[in-house]
């Protein structure tokens, strides 16, 4: 069961300046930007960016009220994983962790956990779905749930979203962007 860094969160004092600096020093396109309408950062617009067809994001910013330098800096790392198994796993053993304040939550073209580690660092783990849906995006998932209910309500959920399409139908739209880019 290979872990493979997927993105990280930027908490971002000037999410404009930072999102510039991305695409047109180190060549990312932005894949997606909107305000989160659920979760813990309600309100706030994200920022998604890629510089890999076969990721939605590897960067999301999130803008950070904070001052201080302790207000920016990373907000979370994600680890994409193979099996909804292993997201159920981990939900499992976090879940009793009294640190861990797990979250479980599906973005559409995830089923994700978000927890703390010891130290408070947030982390999440997920696999992928196979539908997408315009980002941001998340709800609550029950991962009590037989595979069968789970993905039936989460296919309930996504449809509702805007964007809602299947993962091969975003990834290769999602591809000839980058071809696009490149030819430009
Ligand atoms: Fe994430």
């Amino acid at each position: 069961m290979g872990y493979t860094v997927s993105h990280f969160e930027i908490r971002a004092r000037d999410p404009a300046a930072l999102a510039k600096f991305y695409t047109e020093v180190l060549g990312f396109i932005v894949s997606d930007r909107g305000v989160l309408t659920r979760g813990p950062a309600a309100g706030r617009e994200l920022i998604f960016m890629s510089h890999s067809p076969d990721e939605h994001h590897q960067i999301v910013l999130i803008p950070s009220d904070a001052r201080e330098s302790s207000g920016s800096g990373i907000g979370h790392v994600a680890f994409r994983v193979d099996s909804l198994d292993e997201v159920r796993r981990v939900y499992e053993k976090v879940r009793v962790l009294p640190h861990a304040k797990p979250e479980p939550v599906s973005h559409a073209n995830t089923w994700s956990v978000y927890f703390r580690d010891p130290e408070d660092n947030r982390i999440e783990v997920f696999t992928q779905t196979p539908w997408h849906a315009t980002q941001p995006c998340r709800f609550d998932v029950d991962y009590g749930l037989s595979d069968a209910a789970l993905k039936e309500a989460t296919l309930r959920d996504a449809r509702q979203l805007d964007g809602f399409t299947t993962t091969e139908a975003w990834q290769d739209a999602f591809t000839r962007r980058f071809a696009e880019t490149a030819a430009e």
